[in-house]
């Protein structure tokens, strides 16, 4: 009889303890609701790092930002080669670039670090570095859509690009 009546408040407790449970995951699923409901704020500036080496690549293949971002985005020249050898920079193209046409003029403009004078299809770039050196550029993030990045050091577009996606 003793026996049965522990076994009783056991079950009693198990009981309770798991319909407690239940109520606890109830509460944070409509925590969890609420937050998609109420779309989180926007950040008004996103810092970016990008590392290039010797070894001739972006340490990213894709960067996302959202629309109307400030983006602080530093390049940084990881690699131990002088810029004459192995120059970065990072070049956000605008929408429609042919890229491989825009690297073939790029790299006709040594004495402007390989960003042609005046070029439409340059957004904005960063300095042309060599290793050991960084550079930080500040700027508005585009309108929504995709974009490409690349270094325009000559013979370099083929291994150092990627997207750049404005959400
Ligand atoms: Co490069």
């Amino acid at each position: 009889m003793r026996k049965l009546s522990l076994f009783a408040i056991a079950a009693l407790l198990a009981f309770t303890a798991c319909n407690s449970g239940t109520e606890k995951s109830e509460t944070t699923s409509q925590d969890t609701l609420s937050e998609a409901v109420v779309p989180a704020p926007v950040e008004k500036e996103i810092s970016i790092t990008i590392n290039a080496g010797d070894d001739m690549m972006y340490d990213l293949s894709e960067i996302k930002v959202k629309e109307g971002q400030t983006v602080k985005l530093t390049l940084n020249h990881t690699g131990k080669l002088p810029v004459e050898a192995m120059g970065h920079n990072w070049t956000l193209l605008a929408q429609g670039t042919i890229v491989s046409d825009f690297a073939a003029k790029a790299m006709t403009a040594k004495d402007s670090d390989y960003i042609p004078a005046g070029a439409t299809e340059v957004i904005v770039h960063t300095k042309l570095i060599g290793g050991g050196q960084s550079d930080t550029i500040t700027f508005s993030a585009p309108a929504k859509g995709i974009y490409e990045f690349i270094c325009t050091f000559p013979g370099h577009v083929g291994m150092m690009k990627g997207t750049f996606y404005v959400e």
